[in-house]
């Protein structure tokens, strides 16, 4: 494998599973909370790399629709968590032309949450460099089902449905599928994210947690990417 990467065939959008966080705390003797702090350190390192390796799109799946099963405790502080770094790297995502987006059941998160996310969101609407979304009480099965009702709703009738409609009525229209899809700490999972949009989408998983994640890490995903042959259902072309 060559340690570099082929700028022409760079991918649009990137979505990442980020996980492991608990497991890599545990094997430190750590709290929970412990590997989720890091895990913003790796969120940072990611986010910096992408820019760095003309990304587009980067969408990360940060809470789940799932996730809400888990004990008040940690969702609190993963909340709180959220709250305090989009209040610290608001600045550097305006300095870095990034755009924030967030896709999800946003009215289930706290108050104070769904506030910070739509101020950052207000201040970095114009920018045009990559576009950053955070998936957040979020899950592939409700946007479909959300989608369907929105389109009952609209009345649109059985002729007018198609790919192209249907994709409007996703939280992800006027984004691209993501090319590549990468999940960290050796679960080989959908686990229920971007289910329409990851129809061709080619996958790549790392034993390494989430919180030991770094751009490093980023670029030999889009390396191994680039060495696939992307066929999407046609016969072999070589
Ligand atoms: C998965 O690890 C991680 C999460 C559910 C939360 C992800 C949150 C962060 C990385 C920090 C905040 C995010 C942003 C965008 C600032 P896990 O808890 O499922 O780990 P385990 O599978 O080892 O238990």
């Amino acid at each position: 494998m060559t340690d570099s990467i082929n700028t022409k065939k760079i991918p649009k959008h990137i979505a990442i599973t980020m996980d492991g966080n608990g497991r890599w705390a545990k094997e430190k003797g750590k709290s929970r909370m412990f590997g989720h702090n890091n895990g913003v350190k790796a969120v940072r390192d990611t986010v910096e790399g992408a820019v760095e390796y003309g990304i587009q799109y980067l969408t990360l799946f940060a809470f789940s629709t799932e996730n809400w099963k888990r004990p008040k405790m940690e969702i609190d502080a993963l909340m709180s968590l959220l709250v305090s770094s989009i209040h610290d790297e608001t600045k550097t995502l305006i300095k870095n032309n990034i755009r924030l987006k967030v896709i999800g059941n946003i009215l289930q998160l706290p108050k104070k949450c769904q506030k910070k996310l739509d101020e950052c969101m207000l201040l970095t609407k114009d920018n045009t460099g990559m576009t950053l979304t955070l998936a957040l009480s979020y899950s592939g099965k409700w946007e479909l089902l959300n989608a369907i009702k929105n389109i009952i709703k609209d009345k649109r009738t059985e002729k007018e449905i198609s790919e192209e409609l249907f994709q409007q009525y996703l939280t992800t229209k006027n984004v691209p599928d993501p090319e590549l899809l990468i999940r960290t700490s050796g679960e080989h999972r959908i686990s229920n994210f971007m289910l329409w949009q990851i129809a061709y989408s080619e996958l790549y998983f790392t034993d390494k947690k989430w919180p030991d994640f770094r751009r490093n890490d980023l670029k030999n995903a889009i390396i191994n990417f680039q060495t696939r042959e992307r066929r999407f259902g046609k016969t072999y072309t070589k």
